[in-house]
């Protein structure tokens, strides 16, 4: 089986680097020479970093290497099985890429996209085959996160869709299937980490390190929201919270902060340019949290209980199901635990009585608590039994 990938920036180099090890041949093109150019470099390193740390042998690595094709156009994909398109996220350019990759591949061969926030119905609408395109969306950097969102589209084949999920599965990837809804899975549910904690910040509860050590040493996670917003940086994270209040007919719930759109605005980035929430200049201490546990624990539940009613909501919609979004939030962004067990480690009784405490104060439909908890909460019931 033959392999393209359109778009050799972080994620194309990584599909690339996925695809080729596991056996495949890949083309990998980019309309940007320099862009190509250091893909290449990019994946000779890290191959080489590979044996160096002794994962791989030297065979393999070049081996890895050598399945890679690297190409200016897709001019010459006709004999590839499976196209996975990590281009720019614009709309008109997917839609103009993919109706240009029709004229040169198979009817057969599947056409995949890795867009993050961009509907797949949209991108498969320019097709003359729609039913051969799908979503498989990669994390980044993709050889290292595990999961894959397998999304179909409405106009994807039942074949197409089994045949996508069965090649990623086969690459040691573990997959999840969504629905074509804004965000899939990960980028939907994930919204409160930020969205709350932003919320907490502006609201004068606490500071941004008082809540990332709530949430890392009272709740587990690996990072706190601010510092992970840092690591990837404001301006992306922001616009990806703009676009999913956008897609989803503006619903308070997902509202984007004034506070991270001015550091966005101020270029206050992040890591990347030594300045977000924390200011990352040599010699400059890390402000240190207010350890009050009651407190912190506190803005914890309260994050965590927007992320359990997110997570509640998505399975009320059937965007995916339970066990892929716990599936999902473990393995795509390292939660310590799955969000609708954690609802059932609670009680579904306590998660309504948080949300409703919520509601009640701040009278928003930010707030609502989702049916599903509700109706869970009335007849008893658990996620997991
Ligand atoms: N970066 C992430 O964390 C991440 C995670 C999951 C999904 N995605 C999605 O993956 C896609 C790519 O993101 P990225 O971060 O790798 O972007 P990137 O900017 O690093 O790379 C995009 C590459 O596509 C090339 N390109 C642009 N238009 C092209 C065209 N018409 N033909 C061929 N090449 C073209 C550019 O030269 C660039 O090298 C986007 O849809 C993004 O939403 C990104």
């Amino acid at each position: 089986m033959k392999v393209g990938v359109i778009g050799s920036g972080s994620m194309g180099s990584g599909i690339a680097q996925v695809a080729a090890t596991a056996g495949h041949e890949v083309y990998l093109c980019d309309s940007n020479p320099e862009a190509l150019k250091k893909a290449k470099d990019k994946l000779l390193k890290i191959l080489n970093r590979l044996v160096e740390k002794g994962r791989i042998d030297d065979p393999t690595a070049k081996a890895i290497f050598g399945r890679i094709y690297f190409m200016p156009d897709f001019k010459n994909f006709g004999d590839t099985d499976l196209v996975i398109e990590a281009i720019i996220e614009n709309l008109e350019i997917k839609q103009s890429v993919f109706k240009s990759l029709e004229e040169i591949v198979s009817p057969n061969c599947i056409l995949a996209s890795n867009t993050s926030s961009l509907s797949i119905a949209s991108i498969a609408g320019a097709c003359k085959y729609a039913e051969r395109v799908i979503g498989i969306h990669f994390f980044n950097p993709a050889p290292l996160m595990k999961l894959v969102e397998i999304i179909p589209a409405i106009q994807t084949s039942p074949k197409v869709l089994k045949e996508s999920r069965a090649i990623i599965d086969a690459w040691g990837k573990l997959t999840v299937q969504a629905i074509d809804t804004p965000g899939f899975i990960v980028n939907r549910v994930a919204r409160p980490f930020y969205g709350e904690a932003l919320r907490i910040l502006e609201e004068g509860v606490a500071d941004v390190a008082t809540i990332d050590w709530a949430m890392t040493e009272l709740a587990g996670f690996r990072m706190g929201p601010f510092t992970l917003m840092d690591y990837i940086g404001n301006d992306v994270n922001y616009i990806v919270t703009e676009t999913v209040f956008k897609s989803f007919y503006y619903d308070p719930r997902y509202k984007p902060s004034f506070t991270q759109q001015r550091l966005s605005q101020a270029g206050y980035h992040g890591r990347k340019t030594g300045r977000g929430y924390y200011d990352y200049t040599e010699g400059v201490e890390k402000p240190n949290p207010n350890k009050d546990k009651e407190k912190g624990q506190v803005i914890a539940d309260r994050i965590v209980i927007m992320l359990i009613n997110e997570a509640a909501d998505a399975l009320f919609l059937n965007v995916a199901s339970k066990e892929d979004i716990d599936l999902a939030m473990t393995k795509g962004v390292n939660y310590p635990k799955g969000l609708l067990k954690w609802a059932d480690e609670k009680g579904i009784i306590q998660c309504v009585s948080e949300l409703d405490e919520l509601y009640d104060l701040y009278r928003e439909d930010r707030y609502r608590c989702s049916p599903l908890l509700r109706r869970m909460a009335k007849e008893n019931q658990t996620f997991f039994g």
